[in-house]
């Protein structure tokens, strides 16, 4: 959504987390209709609430400060102390939301490797434990669509339904964490409402590619909503006249799923171009959403390295592990910001690392 033809430095290609509210947002915010929303009167966030509910075809949504409280509530709703919850092994809930699963839903987290961050009824039916009094038991199945570490991986539609209706078999819940449920549908060309019907309950953020400054949502039941709405509370959750957040949360929620393609065509792009420069080592038919992921190895340079080195051009990414680089498109960087960006991986790699190669 930049304008001019001059690309904004730095060109911020770290996550889709840092985009800025657009004009339209500003004007909400400014305009937004308020009143404590602990009371549940904000008319703002209720109709936020209404319109996700309607959005996902389910009954009741609850307007969260972030996607990792939204987990974590979600994982607290389903869930005893003392019992098991099953993830990929690269899923945000297992590496990136402080243990919160642990340190505040006493439970225990079961990972499972599944390729390109896919999980199948496979791989999760060996780590269901079984009903033993001297077992800890599982309590809940959590998929991630897109998947962040993978790449922006989308679940197959039959996979992610199969997995809901296997472990509901077993009478197990399942919880979506899709944070970037929005890119999965455009990537699939198909509604959120679709591709979430089987999950029993759903978090997504209006603070990814959507473009809000603050927020996600929950999704589910009335009977879900009502408990995460008063474990929202147990948090500190509970916000007042939140409207002015809420209203850029239903301009996000309008508005940008329209043009996520664009930041898919801008990764699309990224990812061709990355995959010819030597030293990376990238599947661009791998890269369907909006992050790219790309292997540094050959460069004999660290991604630290490479990252710092691309700092200093105005390209702003980071590293997801020794040799591996994440570049996530969004729309504050437009088709030139991508175009410069690729430029400067170029003359990065191409100019003297300044010490030994050393082999991987
Ligand atoms: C897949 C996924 N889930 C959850 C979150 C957490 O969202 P937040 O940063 O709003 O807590 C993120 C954040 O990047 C994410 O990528």
């Amino acid at each position: 959504m930049t304008d001019s033809a001059v690309p904004r430095l730095p060109i911020d290609l770290r996550s889709d987390t840092v985009t800025r509210p657009t004009p339209a947002m500003r004007r909400a915010m400014a305009e937004a209709e308020v009143g404590d929303d602990v009371y549940g009167e904000d008319p703002t966030v209720n109709r936020l609430q209404a319109r996700a509910a309607e959005i996902f075809g389910r009954e009741a949504a609850l307007f969260v400060p972030s996607g990792s409280m939204g987990n974590l509530l979600a994982i607290k709703a389903w869930t005893r102390h003392g019992t098991e919850v099953i993830s990929e092994q690269r899923a945000h809930i297992a590496i990136y939301e402080m243990a919160s699963m642990s340190a505040i839903a006493g439970c225990m987290p079961r990972v499972a490797s599944a390729p390109k961050g896919i999980l199948t009824w496979e791989l999760i039916e060996p780590l269901i434990r079984p009903k033993l009094y001297y077992c800890s038991q599982t309590a809940l199945v959590e998929l991630e669509n897109t998947s962040n570490m993978h790449g922006g991986s989308v679940y197959p539609p039959a996979v992610a339904e199969e997995i809901c209706d296997r472990t509901h078999a077993v009478g197990l819940p399942v919880h979506l964490d899709g944070a970037r449920i929005f890119n999965a549908a455009v990537a699939l060309g198909r509604s959120v409402a679709e591709l979430t019907r089987k999950f029993d309950s759903v978090m997504f953020c209006l603070s990814k590619g959507l473009g809000a400054p603050v927020g996600s949502m929950l999704v589910g039941s009335r009977d879900f909503i009502e408990r995460v709405h008063s474990g929202r509370k147990l948090l500190g959750g509970g916000m007042r006249q939140v409207g002015v957040l809420a209203a850029a949360g239903l301009v996000a929620l309008e508005q940008t799923p329209a043009i996520l393609h664009v930041d898919h065509e801008n990764a699309g792009r990224l990812a061709e171009e990355l995959a010819r420069i030597p030293g990376i080592s990238l599947d661009p038919r791998e890269v369907v959403t909006n992050i790219v992921i790309f292997d540094v190895g050959s460069s004999g340079r660290t991604a630290e390295e490479i990252c710092s080195a691309l700092a200093h051009r105005g390209v702003l990414c980071g590293p997801t592990g020794k040799y591996s680089i994440r570049m996530v498109t969004h729309y504050d960087v437009d088709r030139v910001g991508v175009d410069l960006a690729i430029a400067a991986v170029k003359e990065t790699l191409a100019a003297p690392s300044g010490r030994a190669i050393s082999a991987r």
